[in-house]
């Protein structure tokens, strides 16, 4: 059966065959708006931190609304955060080029370097980032450190799990756990995108100035788990022999795609504009 040519209703096979493709064709869509709104998150990083940092001028990390950034006489502290915001940018581009088949199927070598990259990246950032919220400290609210200290947990249990899985050569689970890994190091990305479509269509409800409203608490977990939750039905969907099923999960993926879309304008336009230039 060709692209163009409908399933034949009453044909189970031919169903299962589309409704694979269009699943596979909405995780594509998806990837396809993520990675243009990571790479802007990275542009920003590079144009903004990036060249404050290369110039010396540390001070010029504030410039940008953020809660701790250059502190004078904090010569740990400011490492650490230069350290993080700029390991930002390898580990954001690391899990992007993990995606790409044609990446794995052509470059297998490429594909385990920049994953070996990618985790003992994500690693480095999550142990970091722990230690800038809880030790430096770092937080706007008790409530906002606690969950952006969950996400950081998640990263290192998956990053472990995904890691053990390749070197077990128990190629399934290793791709299972890698996207889990992925997707909770994307977690302040979709955070920023998430708050970027909130914001604008409730004019900021359940939000206040310390990420403690109802709205934020919500929007900062959703921000890791609704991803592992979507990822655990496009992973059953695939497996299943169900047309309906993938055919719903393509569905709640095409939603997805277009709220991300609807982030990544959002934050491009208001969050990390300004700084890209
Ligand atoms: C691994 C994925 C992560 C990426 C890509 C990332 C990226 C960034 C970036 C770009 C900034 C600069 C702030 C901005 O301009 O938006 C930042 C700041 C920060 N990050 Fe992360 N981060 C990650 C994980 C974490 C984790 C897991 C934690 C906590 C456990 C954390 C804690 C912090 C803190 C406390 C700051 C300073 C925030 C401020 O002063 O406003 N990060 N991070």
């Amino acid at each position: 059966m060709t692209d163009t040519q409908p399933a034949k209703s009453g044909d189970p096979g031919a169903a299962r065959l589309a409704a694979d493709r269009m699943l596979r064709r909405a995780a594509q869509a998806w990837f396809c708006v993520a990675a243009i709104g990571q790479t802007a998150f990275v542009w920003m990083i590079l144009a903004h931190y990036g060249r404050k940092t290369v110039s010396g001028d540390m001070a010029g990390w504030n410039d940008k609304p953020i809660i701790k950034g250059y502190v004078a006489g904090d010569s740990l502290g400011n490492l650490l955060f230069a350290v993080h915001v700029l390991l930002a940018v390898v580990v954001t581009l690391g899990g992007l080029m993990q995606l790409v088949p044609a990446i794995r199927a052509k470059a297998p070598a490429l594909h385990r370097w920049t994953g070996r990259v990618f985790f003992v990246t994500a690693f480095v950032m999550a142990l970091g980032g722990l230690w800038l919220t809880c030790g430096r400290p770092t937080y706007l609210s008790l409530v906002s450190a606690g969950l952006v200290s969950l996400n950081g947990v998640l990263i290192l249990a998956f990053s472990v799990q995904a890691w053990r899985m390749a070197v077990a050569r128990r190629i399934d689970a290793h791709r299972r756990w890698a996207l889990r890994a992925y997707l909770a190091v994307n977690g302040v990305w979709v955070l920023r995108v998430a708050l970027m479509v909130w914001a604008p269509l409730t004019r900021g409800w359940g939000m206040d100035r310390t990420l403690s409203g109802p709205a934020d608490i919500a929007l900062q977990l959703c921000a890791y788990v609704l991803p592992l939750v979507v990822l655990e039905f496009y992973l059953r969907a695939q497996e299943s022999v169900s047309a309906k099923a993938k055919r719903a999960v393509a569905g709640l993926l095409a939603l997805v795609t277009v709220l991300t879309a609807l982030g990544v304008v959002g934050a491009v336009v208001i969050l990390w504009g300004p700084y890209m230039l």
